[in-house]
């Protein structure tokens, strides 16, 4: 197991950080249903995304990885994957299973959806249920809530359906299953959930639409396009930096290339809405998708409430934000967050578990947590519970916590952001790793 032994210090420098998760996840599936070869610039290689690489490779798809680290994608056209002689094995990767279920469903051959001990224990229901409603054939544990899954493709018919919570991965889902479905599929999403999808499928040329938060797909008439794309910077990976550069005194950090797509800057937003001024130049479009440099250092925050719409907007970021919290004036809430319980690990409870180990005082709700603040944290022994998220926002924490922390099970953190540690080194922490 490797530890992260952290003693606190400022951050200074510039640096860049790994590729979009979210983004590289949908580049290399739609690439394999494109018709000619996609050309993936900057691809984040991390645990989460060589899953679906592997993956795309057991439906039959030739993927190239080229000496300068692009991906090159052979797309077989919307019909022209094969059918999996193994199970394809989605790892730890909740993006990888659900974006698959969608894709698989209107094919004409048999899958079987595996993961790890992880991914089993999280919701699939979410997306078999609506998929059924189009006349998938999906089962599977727990009446096919539960991987594995076997999917035997079948014909498919549109739906109008109502997403009960915004989840991207869900939407996503049905919008490919859309792709493969007689008539028009119409998804309506509750909240602005990452739009991805929306934006990569559109520039291939696949008749997705959106007004608001209604979104349209339906049976292409020609081939997708292959896409050229360079992968902007995670926002996501961004978020652990800008929180250290606002927390831990003296720390001054400017990070490049970062892709500022509005759907996913809750955090930056919340941020600047606690007191911090995070300086944004360099702004520019890479594949769609808005992207620029962040300048970052010190502020007095005050704390704030996140509910509604702004949650999904920083779904991921919420651990982090709890850190962030324990340094501002006053109480932070956060609230319609319930969807935090069923993430990698249930980030609520773990959330508040780990982080009053350090003394912070975090008390947990049904969907979210109250954080009194501001509070000195100190060093402690705590543990990421395999969580990859958890793992670098309690990492932020020991930066800015007295004394000396230890953060056990830590080498998840490279399931989004390969080289975490390595940037951090970058940046003058100090941080030892031991196996
Ligand atoms: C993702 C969507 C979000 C997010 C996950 C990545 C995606 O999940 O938490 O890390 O790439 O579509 P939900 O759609 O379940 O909210």
């Amino acid at each position: 197991m490797t530890d992260f032994i952290i003693s606190p210090g400022p951050l200074r420098g510039a640096t860049t950080i790994p590729a979009d998760k979210s983004i590289t996840h949908r580049a290399l599936l739609f690439g394999a249903i494109a018709q000619g070869v996609s050309r993936i610039r900057n691809p984040l290689r991390s645990g989460d995304t060589n899953a679906t690489l592997g993956v795309v490779r057991a439906l039959g798809i030739e993927v190239q990885e080229t000496k300068s680290g692009e991906i090159l994608v052979h797309g077989r056209d919307l019909h022209g994957l094969q059918e999996p002689e193994t199970a394809l094995d989605c790892i730890n990767s909740g993006t990888t299973v659900r974006l698959l279920m969608g894709l698989l469903a209107g094919q004409d051959f048999f899958s079987v959806l595996v993961g790890s001990p992880q991914l089993r224990k999280r919701p699939m229901g979410r997306v078999s249920e609506p998929l059924r409603q189009m006349d998938a054939h999906i089962d599977g544990r727990d009446q096919g809530r539960l991987l594995p899954l076997a999917i035997t493709g079948s014909r498919l018919h549109g739906i109008d359906y109502n997403l009960p919570v915004p989840s991207a991965q869900v939407k996503s889902a049905l919008l490919l299953a859309g792709l493969y479905a007689d008539g028009l599929t119409v998804v309506t999403e509750p909240g602005p959930a990452r739009d991805h999808t929306e934006r990569m499928l559109a520039s291939m040329g696949a008749p997705i639409e959106g007004q608001g938060s209604r979104i349209t797909a339906k049976r292409p008439t020609a081939p997708l396009n292959p896409l050229d794309i360079t992968v902007p910077g995670d926002f996501s990976s961004a978020a652990f930096l800008l929180a250290a550069g606002v927390l831990v005194p003296g720390s001054e950090i400017t990070i490049q290339g970062v892709g500022l797509n509005p759907t996913r800057v809750g955090l930056l937003e919340a941020l600047m809405a606690m007191g911090a001024e995070i300086q944004q130049d360099n702004w520019h479009e890479i594949a769609g998708e808005p992207a620029g440099d962040l300048h970052v250092r010190p502020w007095d925050l005050n704390a704030i409430t996140v509910q509604g719409d702004q949650i999904v907007t920083m779904i991921d970021e919420l651990p982090l934000l709890a850190v962030i919290a324990t340094q501002a004036r006053g109480d932070t809430l956060v609230r319609d967050a319930a969807e935090l319980r069923v993430k990698e690990t249930d980030r609520i409870t773990t959330t508040v578990m780990e982080l009053r180990k350090m003394g912070a005082d975090i008390a947990e709700l049904p969907d979210g947590f109250i954080v009194h603040g501001p509070t000195k944290l100190h060093g402690a022994h705590v543990t990421s519970h395999g969580d990859h998220r958890l793992a670098m926002a309690l990492t932020v924490a020991g930066l800015m916590a007295e004394g000396v922390t230890t953060v056990e099970d830590a080498a998840c953190a490279s399931d989004s952001f390969p080289g975490f540690e390595n940037t951090l080194h970058q940046l003058g922490a100090s941080l030892e790793i031991s196996n």
